[in-house]
């Protein structure tokens, strides 16, 4: 009888879990603490569950994407808690193999931005992909802040008019976040101003080492409120002060890549469209002399291979900007032209 009992509990938790979707709080951890004592399940303690979040594991997912070592490193969690955990944890989040035709499933319901004009969300099968990385670099003034200022109201418009129903988030490290300009881009959609404004989490990043901490309680945020965009303007400027000259090279690129993978975190978490922006530098070798000067974005190989998604930015004629598909996993690499008005990033009007 006992043992009936406890099979049918069993039945009804995987039955549980398979309705269930991610994010878990990581106090899910826990959770299995009650079926402990019907003797099987591998609850994890409160004390426990508390030292992940507070090292930034806010989610079942987190815990289970974290390689053993980082959790090794957070203090008071031994190596065999560290093997109970990640167990539980995988039990929570499929890590293992799927079919191609599941896959492809799933990506059919990926959720995709617009950005304001419909020549570019063409190029872009949809727009900015969320769960993965967006960047966007490109010379001063050719529109990449206006591009994510455009996001931070899309993506709060309902999933049929091509948003994400959810927050924005915007980490800004250049200071040139201006609310009013999300004002006049929430007019052209019909949606009220000031629910507009107060459904974008604004930040101000001083440093690298700030810019990485904010994306701790930007986790901690999206796990009570749902968010489908986290612009970071830009990812690279800090990078360049607070690193110089060639002797802090190495370091510099391991400390961004720390900070991309904590965003590639986010998406993948979170679901969360990442878009990020990126500054150029001009290239001076031969090649300048045949083909003009070339621009080349800054951060390397780390940001090259970070990001999902490169969009290349340049100016047109007058407010016309022409973008370019510069490498994504199923884009072909065609070029799309919008325009910056008043009302943010819109097609151009011939
Ligand atoms: P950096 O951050 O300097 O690298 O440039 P960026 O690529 O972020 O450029 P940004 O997105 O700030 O684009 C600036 C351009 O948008 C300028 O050419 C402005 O004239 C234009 N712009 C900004 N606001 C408006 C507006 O309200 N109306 C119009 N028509 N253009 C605007
Ligand atoms: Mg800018």
């Amino acid at each position: 009888m006992e043992q009936q009992r406890v099979q049918k509990s069993v039945q009804e938790t995987t039955e549980q879990e398979e309705i269930q979707h991610g994010p878990f709080p990581v106090e899910q951890l826990q959770v299995s603490h009650t079926h402990f004592f019907n003797g099987f399940g591998s609850g994890i303690a409160a004390v426990d569950v508390k030292k992940l979040k507070d090292a930034g594991l806010c989610t079942v997912e987190a815990v289970a994407y974290s390689p053993r070592k980082e959790l090794l490193l957070i203090k008071g969690i031994s190596e065999a808690k560290v093997d109970k955990i990640v167990e539980a944890a995988s039990k929570l989040v499929p890590m293992g193999f799927t079919s191609a035709g599941q896959l492809h499933a799933q990506r059919e319901e990926i959720i995709l931005l617009t950005t304001g004009s419909k020549e570019l969300d063409k190029v872009l099968e949809g727009g900015v992909e969320t769960g993965s990385i967006t960047e966007i670099y490109g010379e001063f003034r050719c529109g990449k802040t206006q591009l994510c200022h455009t996001l931070c109201v899309t993506c709060q418009l309902p999933l049929e008019q091509g948003g994400g129903e959810g927050k924005a988030m915007y980490i800004d490290a250049e200071g040139t976040f201006r609310p009013q300009r999300l004002l006049q881009i929430a007019d052209r959609y019909g949606l009220n101003g000031a629910d507009v404004l107060e459904n974008v989490a604004y930040a101000r990043a001083y440093n690298t080492d700030h810019q990485s901490r904010l994306l701790l309680e930007a986790a901690s945020m999206m796990i009570e409120t749902r968010f489908a965009l986290v612009v970071v303007d830009s990812a690279t400027a800090l990078y360049r002060t607070d690193f110089s000259g060639r002797g802090e090279l190495s370091a510099r690129q391991m400390h961004l890549g720390k900070f991309l993978r904590s965003l590639q975190k986010l998406a993948d978490e979170f679901g969360v469209a990442v878009v990020i922006t990126n500054q150029v530098v001009s290239q001076v070798d031969g090649s300048a002399v045949f083909s003009g000067p070339q621009i080349k974005p800054i951060g390397g190989n780390i940001m090259a291979h970070a990001s999902t998604t490169r969009l290349a930015l340049r100016k047109g004629r007058a407010e016309e900007r022409i973008c370019k598909v510069i490498s994504s996993p199923c884009l072909a690499e065609a070029e799309a032209r919008f325009q910056i008005t008043a009302e943010g990033v819109t097609d151009v009007k011939d």
